[in-house]
């Protein structure tokens, strides 16, 4: 079974809370998604593996470290996972990034596919799937698969709140992928939303409702 890690910082919690608020718009609502997934990468990226290189320093030659092999991919599945793109290369500058197209039907729930787009070398490198909301768990599972058939193995899921229902789904069907999140609310509503919340966020991001 795969870890839920979730991120209790004080400055993670009083940003979410400020998303939270239905009175704060999308100018800073994306600003703040920018900050806390920086602040979560740094974390996430925690048990990146390490090379010795030596470096001449003004002083003296050193063995020291750097990050090994093809390093990282962010993907984010769209629309509203590309407001944590930015903030997790202002940590991980040289990440490539991939695109996933995914809608959830309002009626079935379900993830409808209209766009895949990986870095040639996906397979070679670590997979940050982001998107800030886990509901039902069908939109990031279904991501993972395709992931997984372009050859990946390395995976985790970037969330911002997630549904225990969203995280039971992702749990089951990819036992394999560590799911990270800021905050695990309480439940989802009849139509699919979590509890409490912040309500869509791809229109909270980008201004469309
Ligand atoms: C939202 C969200 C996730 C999905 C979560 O996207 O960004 O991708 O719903 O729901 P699930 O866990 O039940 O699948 P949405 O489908 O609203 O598309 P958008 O980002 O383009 O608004
Ligand atoms: N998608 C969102 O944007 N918000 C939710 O609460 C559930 C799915």
């Amino acid at each position: 079974m795969s870890t839920v890690h979730v991120f209790d910082h004080p400055l993670i919690q009083h940003k979410l809370s400020i998303m939270r608020d239905e009175k704060t718009g999308p100018k800073e609502f994306r600003e703040l998604l920018t900050e806390i997934s920086t602040l979560m990468a740094f974390e996430v990226t925690r048990d990146l593996p390490l090379k010795t290189v030596t470096v001449k320093t003004p002083i003296c030659e050193t063995q020291t470290n750097k990050i090994a092999g093809k390093k990282l991919a962010i993907v984010p599945i769209l629309r509203a996972g590309l407001g944590m793109v930015d903030g997790i290369r202002a940590l991980v500058p040289t990440a490539k990034v991939g695109h996933i197209g995914l809608y959830r039907d309002p009626k079935t729930l379900e993830p409808v596919e209209y766009y895949c787009k990986l870095p040639s070398d996906a397979e070679e490198r670590e997979i940050l799937l982001v998107d800030p909301m886990l509901a039902t768990g069908g939109s990031s599972s279904a991501a993972i698969g395709f992931i997984k058939k372009r050859g990946c193995k390395n995976i985790k899921l970037v969330s911002l709140i997630a549904a225990p229902e969203g995280i039971e789904r992702v749990q089951k069907d990819h036992p394999d992928v560590d799911i990270f999140v800021a905050h695990v609310d309480e439940k989802l509503n009849e139509h699919g939303y979590i509890v409490p919340g912040l309500g869509d966020a791809g229109d909270r991001l980008f201004g469309t409702k």
